[in-house]
């Protein structure tokens, strides 16, 4: 694949927008199930609790924490347009019932009062964070006392090696991760890896893994 193409594909995993974006959404669906389905799991959502998602895409497992229980409320975040409106028509349901909620919105300009927010959570988009001490910082005001953050990512290892991380990303270790989280005043509770499938990205065989760090806000 040549690199001019390779570079659309890294501003639509950036920022799924235009013709490109659906189909972008569907393959980010298939590649990142197992790091989504880990992150939800992590994320335990218990009765009762406000749960925020930043970078939900198409929000295509949105249904997968809502169906727990039925007293779960979620809101997605996403600066994609397309995703927002993607994300909107596939939790159809749960919007209507009032349980889940989509805002076209930056992840350090977020709409919500101060403590409003049990737990955030978000697969696969540090890398895309200008500036991850506003973002961080918008975290801590929009989550109650204690609040965690539950943060995915394929590690600096894996990430080495996808073609498209070239062209505007950037990549972590896990002590990368832990030492960003206890600057910006969050204590680590637990980390967790976990191995995967190796995975076909662009032409090149990635042995590919997850990396979720939680962190309590202090
Ligand atoms: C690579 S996709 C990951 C999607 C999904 N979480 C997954 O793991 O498959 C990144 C998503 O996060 C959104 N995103 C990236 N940076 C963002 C930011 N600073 N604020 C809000 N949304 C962001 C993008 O628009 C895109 O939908």
């Amino acid at each position: 694949m040549d690199e001019a193409t390779i570079k659309i594909i890294a501003q639509q995993l950036r920022q799924p927008h235009g013709e490109f974006a659906l189909d972008v959404a569907e393959k980010m669906n298939e590649g990142n199930l197992l790091i989504n389905q880990y992150t939800i799991e992590a994320l335990d959502a218990q009765p009762n609790e406000n749960i925020l998602e930043i970078g939900m895409a198409n929000g295509i497992f949105v249904k997968d924490i809502l169906s727990k229980n039925s007293s779960i409320k979620y809101s997605g975040c996403d600066y994609s347009e397309d995703m927002v409106r993607e994300a909107t028509k596939h939790n159809k349901s749960f919007v209507e019932n009032g349980q889940a909620q989509f805002f076209h919105a930056k992840a350090d300009e977020l709409p919500f009062p101060e403590n409003t927010f049990a737990k955030i959570f978000t697969a696969n988009t540090i890398y895309f964070w200008d500036d991850i001490t506003a973002v961080l910082s918008e975290f801590s005001r929009v989550l109650k006392p204690k609040g965690q953050i539950i943060l995915s990512v394929r590690p600096r290892s894996v990430m080495e090696h996808i073609p498209t991380v070239k062209y505007g990303f950037t990549i972590f270790s896990k002590d990368e991760l832990i030492q960003i989280f206890s600057d910006n005043n969050y204590k680590i509770t637990s980390t967790i890896e976990k191995a995967e499938p190796d995975q076909e990205i662009l032409g090149v065989n990635v042995k590919v893994s997850t990396l979720i760090v939680i962190a309590e806000k202090l």
